[in-house]
C-alpha cells in the first residue's frame, strides 16, 4: 500500500488531497522518485532487471518530519517533576554544558540520528546547543548519512548560566561562519537559532535578524508562547512588544522558513501575522502535556491559515516518534472539544511538516523528481493492533488505528534517497 498527500486535507476527508494505491509501486532512480502508482500499472513498464522490493502487506509513506526536536537533550527525556522553566533550569542547560566536548557531541549526535531513523523521521529541524561543536558534531554525522537535515548553532546571551552564554557579537560571527561552511552542503541547511526571548538580548536578536536578512534562503528557530509563566515573564522583559510574537517580528524574525515551537498562548493577530508571513508552528503535543504547558488551539491555526507541521520536541517531549506526537495531537484536540483526522495527523507528519519547513520542492510527497526518503509501515507489530486493523473496514479506520496505537515498532524500514538504512528484524 502507499500513501502520500498532494494538499492539505483540511479538517474533513477531502479524497483530492492524498492518493492511495492499494497494491502500489513507488520507482526510484539515483535516489528520486519516479512514479508512484498501482502496481499493475508500473511493473510492465520497468527495465528487464530492476528490483523489486516486496512490502505488499505495508503502508509506504514519505519519509516523517520533525519541525522541532533538541539533539543534545537525548539524556534528560523523562525528567520528573518540572513545569517549563524550572525544567530548564533544572535539567535541560545543566545537560548542555558538555556539548563543547566533540566527543560527547558525536557520539549524542550519532544515537539521536539512529533514534530518527528507527522512528521513520528522514528530516528534521533540530537545536543544538551554544558550542559550534555541537552544531559542526551534527552537521558531519547527517553529512554521513546523507540526511536532509537542518540546524543551527543555538544563540543565548542572559539568563542563563555564564559558560552557556554567547553574546550578540559572537553569536552572530559564529553562526555566520556556519552558514559558510555547512548550508547547502549535500542536503544540509542552516537555522539562525535565537533559543527564545528569555534568554536573547535586545542586542542578540537585532543582530539574529541581520543575519536573517543577509541570509535570505537559510531558516530561523526558536520557541515561542509555550507556558503561561514564559509569555507572563517575556512580557516583562519586553514591555514595548504588542505580544510574543511582535518581539521577533520587530526583529524581522517572523518570516518564510521561521520555525516557532509550541505557538499556544497566541491571541488571533498573532495567527493572523504568522499566517501572512508564512512563518510556521511546530506543534509538539507530548512536550506540551508533559510539562503542562497548554493544549495547542488546531481549529484556530487552521481558520487563520497558519503552517503547521509536528515537533517531538525531545526532551521536553516524550517520544521521538511522529506515530506518538499524532496520538497525542488527537488527544490534545479531543481536550478543546476540536478533531484531529488521520488524514490532518498523517498530512502533518509527511507533506505539511515539509512545508512548514519550505523544504517540499525537495521532499514531503511523492511527486516525481523529489528525493526518495521514505518509511514501511507495518500494521501488525503487535497482536492488539492486529485485530484492531483486522476489523477495520476502511483505510480510514486503519490509519487511526496506526495513528492511536503505533509507535516505532511499526517502523519495519526507513529509506534515505533510496537506500535502505534502517531495516527491523
Ligand atoms: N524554551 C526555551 N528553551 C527550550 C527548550 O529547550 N525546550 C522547550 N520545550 N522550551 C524551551
Ligand atoms: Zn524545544
Amino acid at each position: 500500500m502507499l500513501l502520500h498527500f498532494l494538499a492539505d486535507p483540511g479538517e474533513g476527508h477531502d479524497p483530492h488531497a492524498y492518493r492511495f494505491f492499494e497494491d502500489g509501486l513507488l520507482v526510484v532512480a539515483d535516489g528520486r522518485i519516479q512514479a508512484a502508482g498501482p502496481a499493475a500499472e508500473l511493473l510492465p513498464a520497468l527495465p528487464a532487471g530492476t528490483a523489486v522490493a516486496d512490502y505488499r502487506a505495508r503502508l509506504i509513506v514519505p519519509g516523517f518530519v520533525d519541525t522541532h526536536v533538541h539533539y543534545p537533550q537525548v539524556d534528560v527525556i523523562a525528567s520528573y517533576g518540572a513545569q517549563l522553566l524550572d525544567w530548564l533550569e533544572r535539567y535541560t542547560l545543566p545537560a548542555e554544558h558538555r556539548f563543547g566536548d566533540p566527543a560527547h557531541a558525536r557520539e549524542t549526535a550519532d544515537f539521536f540520528l539512529e533514534e530518527l531513523l528507527r522512528n521513520g523521521t528522514t528530516t528534521a529541524l533540530v537545536f543544538a546547543t551554544v558550542h559550534v561543536a555541537s552544531v559542526e558534531a551534527l552537521f558531519e554525522r547527517a553529512l554521513a548519512r546523507n540526511l536532509r537535515l537542518i540546524s543551527g548553532k543555538v544563540l543565548m546571551d542572559r539568563n542563563c548560566p555564564e559558560p552557556l552564554r554567547d553574546t550578540p557579537e559572537s553569536g552572530y560571527r559564529d553562526s555566520a561562519a556556519l552558514i559558510e561552511k555547512w548550508h547547502g552542503c549535500g542536503r544540509l541547511r542552516y537555522a539562525v537559532s535565537p533559543r527564545f526571548a528569555g534568554m536573547c538580548s535586545e542586542a542578540q536578536l537585532e543582530l539574529a535578524g541581520q543575519l536573517a536578512a543577509e541570509h535570505p534562503d537559510v531558516h530561523i528557530q526558536s520557541h515561542l508562547a509555550e507556558s503561561v509563566r514564559e509569555v507572563q515573564w517575556v512580557r516583562t522583559l519586553f514591555p514595548k512588544s504588542r505580544s510574543y510574537l511582535d518581539v521577533y517580528d520587530r526583529f524581522g524574525l517572523v518570516r518564510e522558513r521561521a520555525v516557532y515551537a509550541h505557538c499556544i498562548h497566541l491571541d488571533e493577530q498573532d495567527r493572523r501575522r504568522m499566517a501572512e508571513a508564512r512563518a510556521a508552528a511546530a506543534v509538539c503535543p507530548t512536550s506540551n502535556l508533559f510539562l503542562g504547558s497548554g493544549l495547542f488551539d488546531f481549529d484556530a491555526a487552521m481558520r487563520a491559515g497558519m503552517r503547521m507541521g509536528f515537533g517531538t520536541d525531545v526532551g521536553a517531549g516524550t517520544s521521538f516518534g511522529l506515530l506518538r506526537t499524532m496520538h497525542e495531537g488527537y488527544k490534545v484536540a479531543q481536550l478543546r472539544g476540536q478533531r484531529l483526522s488521520p488524514w490532518q495527523a498523517f498530512y502533518l507528519a509527511t507533506l505539511g511538516g515539509a512545508r512548514a519547513l519550505a523544504l517540499d520542492e525537495y521532499i514531503g510527497n511523492f511527486a516525481p523528481g523529489k528525493e526518495a526518503d521514505f518509511v514501511v509501515l507495518r500494521l501488525d507489530s503487535t497482536p492488539l493492533m492486529m485485530r484492531r486493523v483486522r476489523a477495520a473496514e476502511t483505510l480510514q479506520e486503519k490509519l487511526f488505528a496506526l495513528m492511536m496505537l503505533g509507535d516505532e515498532r511499526n517502523v519495519e524500514a526507513t529509506y534515505v534517497m533510496g537506500e535502505p538504512v534502517r531495516l527491523r528484524g
